[in-house]
């Protein structure tokens, strides 16, 4: 098995990894580097349960080879609170029950914080297609497109 020896920054921090050439993102962030919230849902590049920000794009971690991100900087849901305060699309999912089961939220979250940093006052139809890559069996939506409008008037009243 041949080795690749990478170097990335997770949530600002930068680390040496020695990865497999087949080992995928997801399966570096979570068996190699203990980043669990990172969630394996389908493997596939179907559900969306692995999202993450590959240099401030979200991506489907289990789609994306570790040794391609090199250079990278990774954004996992461990990095979104910030100084012990939880992201304004993190307090507003709480507030709004947009969270059941939660298997989802990892990726729901970073999908929308990718949509907030390039759009942060986004429409509902804006809102949908940026979380359209992220399955969620529980919510029914409703509550997590209301979430992210809420997060973005957080952020407007600063
Ligand atoms: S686990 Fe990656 S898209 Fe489902
Ligand atoms: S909250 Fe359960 S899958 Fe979304």
């Amino acid at each position: 098995m041949t080795y690749h020896h990478i170097t990335l920054s997770i949530n600002g921090e930068w680390e040496s990894v020695d990865v497999p050439s087949q080992m995928t993102l997801l399966q570096m962030l979570r068996d190699k580097l203990a980043r669990t919230g990172t969630k394996n849902g389908c493997m596939a590049g179907e559900c969306g349960a692995c999202t993450v920000l590959l240099d401030g794009e979200p991506v489907n971690s289990c789609m994306v080879l570790a040794v391609e991100c090199d250079g990278a900087r990774v954004v996992t849901i461990e990095g979104l609170a910030h100084d012990g305060r939880l992201d304004p699309l993190q307090q507003a999912l709480i507030d709004t029950g947009g969270v059941q089961c939660g298997f989802c939220t990892p990726g729901v979250l970073l999908s929308a914080r990718a949509l907030l940093d390039r759009s942060p006052h986004p429409g509902d139809d804006e809102i949908r297609e940026a979380l359209v890559g992220n399955l969620c069996r529980c919510t029914g939506y409703l509550r997590i497109v209301e979430a992210v409008k809420d997060a973005a008037e957080m952020s407007l009243q600063g």
